[in-house]
């Protein structure tokens, strides 16, 4: 339903509003306010039907305006972005005041977060570990990061925690001031969060200006915006700064190296053969028959046997199988079974007319309900049961 507004969303202040007139003047016939027509106002939604282009009413509203801009709600005041717009820049813009000390953060994390990301943050009961990772160096004292996995294959899969993979650490600052301790985020104070972030940093090794983390030190938004994660320049293509667009077409333009071109491989690749028709290829073969697996479905439907019931008509039964599930109440848009004002409103058209919209379609109405195997006299026979039960009530 892309494209198209719920009424009871975008209009349920006007529709209220209308319902309302309408009490008082009491006016029992449907009435056409506008774009938009109030059929059945005991209805949950106010019974509240648009008009389309071609005349008809629908129950949704077509956002006729997508091109034009939506045309809803105001524009937002500077306050309010204000309000929201709460992230740090990479560059430490938009970092609060406030500090706290490694040691601080040691007694907050012990208290609100080990329980879940364990230990130092050392992960372990099911939540991201939040240290530690694959920070070994090389024998030039390089880190490897996943950055340098391509080139040292070898090594252990690196972790992804906050100190191998996040690029940037203003990220940790506003990711555990907006949204943890999991169950009560934003219960921190920007201090409280500035030693935590900290502590965290610590824990991963992370130095600032050549400086150890040791228990006094003190981080504070100024510190915080010097710290490079060592993972920093790790992706690729950079899609950052003023270079991303010769960067990506670079990247892209390298499809062998980057992407693969059909010539990679990882390392126990099998050799594909078979190209000059005589070498086999030396890929596994099955080796099993598949003889003695049973089907875990069966290939055989178990309807319902069709019963020959003389209290539920044939149209009734094929009411029930294709339309029931919109007809059944209004909150489809489409006039309820049983309900003689809205279907009084219908059969103002005439009768025949009610039928070729039924099978054609109209508004939400898909041709013949959707069931293109129902023939036009059947559909003929289901619109006078509808019509029929109307009459009962
Ligand atoms: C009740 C369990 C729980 C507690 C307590 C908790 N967290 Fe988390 N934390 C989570 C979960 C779950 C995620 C993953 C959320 C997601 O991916 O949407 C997460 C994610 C994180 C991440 C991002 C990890 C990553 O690599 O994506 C950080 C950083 C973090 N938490 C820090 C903290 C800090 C600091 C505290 C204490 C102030 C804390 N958490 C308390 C459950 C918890
Ligand atoms: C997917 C939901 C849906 C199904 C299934 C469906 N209908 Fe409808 N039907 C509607 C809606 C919505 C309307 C109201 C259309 C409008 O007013 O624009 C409607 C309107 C009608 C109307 C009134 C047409 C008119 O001229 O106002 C008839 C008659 C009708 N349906 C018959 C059927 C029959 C018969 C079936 C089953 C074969 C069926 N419908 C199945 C949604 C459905």
């Amino acid at each position: 339903m892309f494209k198209l507004d719920h009424k009871s969303i975008t209009n349920g202040i006007k529709a209220i509003a209308t319902s309302a007139l309408l009490v008082s003047v009491s006016i029992a016939a449907p009435a056409t306010v506008g774009e938009y027509e109030i059929k059945n106002k005991t209805a949950i939604d106010g019974g509240v039907t648009y008009k389309r282009a071609n005349g008809n009413y629908a129950a949704y509203k077509y956002n006729e305006q997508s091109t034009k801009g939506v045309n809803f709600g105001r524009e937002a005041t500077a306050n309010e972005i204000k309000a929201w717009d709460v992230d740090a820049l990479p560059d430490g813009t938009g970092l609060p005041e406030g500090e706290g000390s490694v040691e601080l953060g040691d007694e907050l994390y012990e208290a609100q977060c080990a329980s879940c990301h364990g230990e130092f943050g050392a992960g372990g009961n099911g939540y991201p570990q939040l240290t530690g990772g694959n920070q070994d160096k090389d024998e030039n004292g390089i880190v490897i990061t996943l950055k340098n996995q391509r080139v040292y294959g070898s090594t252990d899969a690196p972790k992804r925690t906050v100190g191998t993979y996040w690029p940037v650490a203003t990220t940790l600052f506003t990711y555990i001031r907006d949204a943890m301790p999991y169950a009560h985020p934003k219960s921190l104070t920007n201090s409280e969060t500035y030693a935590i972030t900290a502590y965290l940093l610590a824990n991963n090794g992370i130095e600032i200006d050549g400086v150890e983390m040791d228990e006094e030190y003190v981080l504070n938004k100024e510190k915080l915006m010097k710290v490079t994660l060592p993972n920093r320049d790790g992706f690729y293509p950079n899609i950052d700064g003023p270079n991303a667009q010769e960067d990506i077409r670079a990247f892209f333009a390298d499809r062998a190296k980057n992407i693969g071109s059909g010539t990679r491989c990882m390392t126990d690749c099998k050799d594909p053969g078979g190209k000059d028709g005589k070498t086999e290829a030396s890929v596994v073969k099955i080796k099993y028959e598949m003889s003695d697996v049973v089907p875990p479905y069966s290939t055989v439907r178990d309807l319902p046997p069709v019963v020959e019931n003389k209290s539920v008509s044939k149209a009734e039964t094929l009411y029930n199988e294709s339309c029931k599930l919109c007809h059944a109440t209004d909150s489809m848009g489409a006039p309820a079974v049983g309900d003689t004002d809205a279907w009084a409103d219908v059969m103002e058209k005439g009768f025949a007319e009610v039928v070729h919209n039924a099978i054609q379609g109209m508004g939400g109405m898909p041709p013949k309900g959707g069931n293109m195997d129902l023939t036009n006299t059947e559909i003929k026979q289901i619109v006078e049961f509808m019509v029929d039960s109307n009459k009962k009530h």
